[in-house]
């Protein structure tokens, strides 16, 4: 898979212990100064929205980057972003222009760029894109709907990143007629292995036959969050749709087509994601 493999709050965490600047630097920015910026190469490259960590690890143990006139081939090497030049194949690294996509990801695609298995993935639905997109988080191999792709990567982290608290809109189809104890504590919150979830907005569509029809936000967007809040309830999903994050909706995007987004959309995108401090996130968790 070509996009960074940590999970975007581990990269986050990276970020900060590193303008922290306690960890051993050595190479080109051998003594920081208090506020300088610093940034392992891999993440220099990547940021730069030319590739993905991955791809930008494998570029340099190629040997392609150069770092003040020298190849480095070391990913891990720090890079102080206003002194060091950075040259990817002899030239500099200039910042590509940002790309923002919407998906409607069909059921069955994979979010990773390959798969070993051969199974499809939602690059095979980019054929001809000349830009480098990774997507904004993962949908399950089996869940359906919206997808950002884009090449901004400090959108991408604000997305998702759970102290941002972004709103992601999901449909959901269960095994069961669920009564109201069960959708309340889904609204409630429940206790999974990873620990509790943040209150929730649960609506009851409808029910039919013996299944519930649910719209269910989320403020955080753990692995697998909505399966198995609906397995702790005593349930299954069986049809899961993203209808929505932030303010963006699918609308009447058609199955595994894409579209750029509008002006609009990315300026309430970018809204959407607002860090909530500790006691504003008590209050306005729900939602
Ligand atoms: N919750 C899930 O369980 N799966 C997804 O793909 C997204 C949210």
């Amino acid at each position: 898979m070509e996009r960074p493999k940590q999970g975007s709050k581990e990269r986050w965490r990276k970020t900060k212990a590193v303008s922290s600047d306690r960890a051993e630097v050595r190479g080109a920015a051998a003594t920081p100064a208090a506020k300088t910026v610093l940034k392992t190469l891999d993440r220099v490259i990547s940021k730069a929205g030319v590739a993905s960590r991955t791809l930008a690890q494998r570029w340099i143990a190629q040997g392609r980057v150069k770092v003040n006139g020298k190849t480095v081939k070391d990913a891990e090497q720090w890079v102080d972003l206003k002194k060091d030049k950075v040259l990817l194949d002899g030239k500099p690294l200039e910042p590509k222009e940002k790309v923002y996509l919407l998906l409607y990801k069909p059921k069955g695609y994979l979010t990773t760029r390959t798969d070993p298995d051969g199974r499809p993935t939602i690059y095979d639905l980019l054929t001809g894109m000349k830009e480098w997109v990774f997507p904004v988080g993962r949908l399950d191999q089996d869940t359906s709907g919206l997808l950002i792709l884009t090449n901004d990567s400090a959108l991408a982290e604000q997305l998702t990143n759970p102290e941002y608290h972004v709103p992601k809109t999901y449909m959901v189809k269960t095994a069961h007629l669920l009564s109201d104890e069960q959708i309340e504590a889904l609204r409630r919150g429940v206790e999974l292995k990873d620990g509790p979830t943040r209150p929730a907005e649960v609506k009851r569509l409808r029910d039919s036959g013996q299944r519930t029809f649910l719209e269910i936000t989320i403020t955080e967007g753990r692995n697998r969050q909505v399966r198995r809040m609906v397995e702790e309830i005593g349930s299954k999903v069986l049809k899961l749709v993203r209808v929505s994050i932030g303010e963006l909706r699918i609308g009447g995007l058609q199955i595994g087509h894409v579209r750029a987004l509008e002006a609009g959309e990315l300026k309430a995108l970018r809204r959407a994601g607002r860090k909530v401090g500790m006691q504003e996130a008590g209050a306005s968790d729900g939602g």
